[in-house]
């Protein structure tokens, strides 16, 4: 597997990128392992990107305290199937004295009521650092987790209005034993807020298995949080892609979504949830 802090177009090109903020874990891994499969098809590479990316940060300490481990990273993307991790110095994504654009925003970004209305500025600086990540790589195919559910909408809408030939594909969460979904934030978890964090899958389980209506669903969502003491940023169920209200009569797939502080550390998890 290559190491590569400069930008390679001659092998990265027609990749099967997995872009990553590094501290990986088994979803990383299986981002990885996905990608593999669909480059194994296409005869393409699979490259890793590791890079902490300081503007979709919205509190400089989220930023600082944001795990690093490129040395575990490099070994768990070569046990998966990574022909070569890109993880550039942030010079090389951002070179000083150079304005890197931050793309038009689509709609699904800036939607009330969900990422933006806690994290303003957040979806800002995730398209800049796809975008130049696609710029400096030219992948065939990007692989996103569906765990951040609104950002795979956001990506897959922007790459569509920057007309790139890119395939955008979403790899399922992968879960800990007790459902938390896994996530570089966990391993900031104190034992107390761990246990407690758990209580965000048992309640989206219990949300898609209320499927008379989405009003519903998202009171039997805000009890079982208020029953594991879990105060939400939001828990909403929204249409699956546009992530607008589904209206009562919706009939289209839907996701529950929940974003919530356990412990001071900000967990984001979501369910298919469709109607009856
Ligand atoms: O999902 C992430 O880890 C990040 O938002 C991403 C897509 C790598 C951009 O920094």
């Amino acid at each position: 597997m290559r190491l590569l802090d400069a930008p390679d177009p001659g092998f990265t090109s027609g990749c099967v990128l997995v872009p990553t903020m590094g501290a990986l874990h088994a979803g990383h891994a299986a981002l990885i392992a996905r990608a593999r499969s669909i480059a194994d098809q296409r005869r393409a590479r699979v490259v890793a990107t590791v890079f902490v990316n300081p503007t979709q940060f919205n509190e400089s300490t989220d930023f600082e305290r944001y795990p690093r481990t490129l040395r575990e990273d490099l070994a768990l993307c070569e046990r998966a199937g990574a022909d070569a991790v890109f993880a550039p110095a942030s010079h090389v994504v951002y070179p000083p004295d150079t304005t890197i654009p931050t793309p038009l925003l689509p709609k699904v970004a800036t939607l009330p009521g969900l990422e933006d209305a806690h994290r303003p500025g957040h979806f800002a600086g995730v398209c800049q650092v796809v975008s130049r990540l696609f710029d400096l790589t030219s992948p065939g195919v990007g692989v996103f987790g569906e765990k951040d559910w609104q950002q795979l909408q956001v990506i897959r809408a922007m790459t569509i209005a920057q007309f790139r030939p890119i395939d955008i594909v979403p790899a399922e969460t992968v879960r800990e034993p007790d459902g938390l979904a896994m996530s570089s934030r966990n391993r900031l978890l104190d034992p107390e807020s761990r246990e407690r964090a758990a209580g965000i899958h048992r309640a989206l389980a219990r949300a898609a298995a209320q499927r008379s209506g989405p009003a519903e669903a998202e009171r039997v969502l805000a009890e079982s949080l208020a029953d594991a003491g879990i105060l939400p940023e939001y828990a909403v169920v929204r249409d699956a892609r546009t992530l607008l209200p589904p209206k009562a009569a919706h009939d289209g797939p839907c996701r529950a979504l929940v974003a919530a502080r356990v412990g001071g550390v900000r967990l984001i998890d979501n369910v298919p949830w469709q109607p009856t």
